[in-house]
């Protein structure tokens, strides 16, 4: 299916790698111009390279803007980049590293305001940067990589629950305005576990905490989702893609999980 979206801009933050880097791939491979933003320099400078070689059309622009997307610096940065499309992107995927897990006894005020920063405000000042442009010439997508936990939340995790819950009720309200009438659509990815440094990294943790293997680990989290595996960053990176084309047009305000069946409920 031609998703009918080459040539236009898109703007992926955490895009070096994990979810981020799918959803900048399946792009790329449509047509999509993609700035790639992360914060290590190296890392992106790789990422980039691979994105462009698995580009069909070499005038494929990829671009990395090596910036904290979490700061208004970092996003200064990335709407001023020489070679970019300053604010006029068509597409925005918002994405950055998740909160640390914790125990909520712990968390100062200091600590959820930077929770909130990153996973709440940063999401909504791209989208307030982008979203007027876009309704003025009639197309606009963006997605939001948000996390199953907004729909189950997890004890430890309560900081991810908490701002991602905040940028879902601001994100819900907003699609409903006349953005909607403008084509300009917004909406939420909510990955369950997905097969990324994260997790990886996550699991590596936990099984050092229970004096076990990271593979013990993985077969735990396997096991608890009906699909019986983990999910691949280049399906979130489809299912991304699909809502950022032409045809997505009447998908706004909502929240798709990507779990592998694992949320029992009914809606
Ligand atoms: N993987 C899962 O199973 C899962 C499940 C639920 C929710 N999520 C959420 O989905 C998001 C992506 O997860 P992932 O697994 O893809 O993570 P990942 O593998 O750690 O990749 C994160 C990407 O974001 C970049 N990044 C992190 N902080 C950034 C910042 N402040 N500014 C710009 N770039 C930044 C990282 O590069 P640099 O570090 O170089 O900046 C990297 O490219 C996270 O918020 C995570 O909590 C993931």
């Amino acid at each position: 299916m031609d998703l009918g979206i080459a040539g236009c801009w898109a703007l992926v933050s955490g895009a070096s790698r994990g979810l981020g880097l799918g959803c900048a791939r399946a792009l790329a491979k449509e047509g999509v111009n993609v700035i790639c933003v992360a914060r290590r320099e190296d890392v992106l400078a790789e990422a980039v390279m691979d994105l462009q070689r698995s580009c069909p059309d070499p005038a494929t622009r990829i671009i990395g803007v090596a910036a904290d997307i979490t700061s208004a610096q970092g996003r200064q940065r990335v709407f001023e980049c020489p070679d970019g499309p300053g604010l006029r992107f068509d597409i925005v995927v918002t994405n950055s590293g998740g909160p640390p897990p914790g125990d909520f006894r712990d968390w100062t005020e200091e600590t959820w305001l930077a929770a909130i920063r990153a996973n709440m405000y940063a999401p909504i000042a791209l989208i307030q940067a982008t979203v007027d442009g876009m309704a003025e010439r009639g197309f606009g997508r963006i997605v939001n990589i948000t996390s199953g936990a907004v729909k189950a939340p997890i004890a430890d995790l309560g900081l991810s629950n908490g701002a991602r819950s905040g940028l879902t009720g601001v994100v819900a309200g907003l699609a409903r305005s006349p953005l909607a009438a403008a084509n300009v659509t917004i909406n939420n990815l909510l990955p369950g576990a997905f097969l990324t440094d994260r997790l990886r990294s996550a699991s590596s943790a936990r099984a050092q905490a229970q004096g076990t293997s990271l593979e013990t680990v993985l077969q735990e989290r396997t096991n608890g989702v009906p699909a019986r595996r983990l999910g691949s960053p280049d399906e979130f990176g489809a299912m991304c893609a699909y809502l950022c084309s032409q045809h997505a047009g009447y998908i706004t305000g909502q929240n798709i999980l990507m779990d592998g069946g694992a949320y029992p409920g009914v809606l």
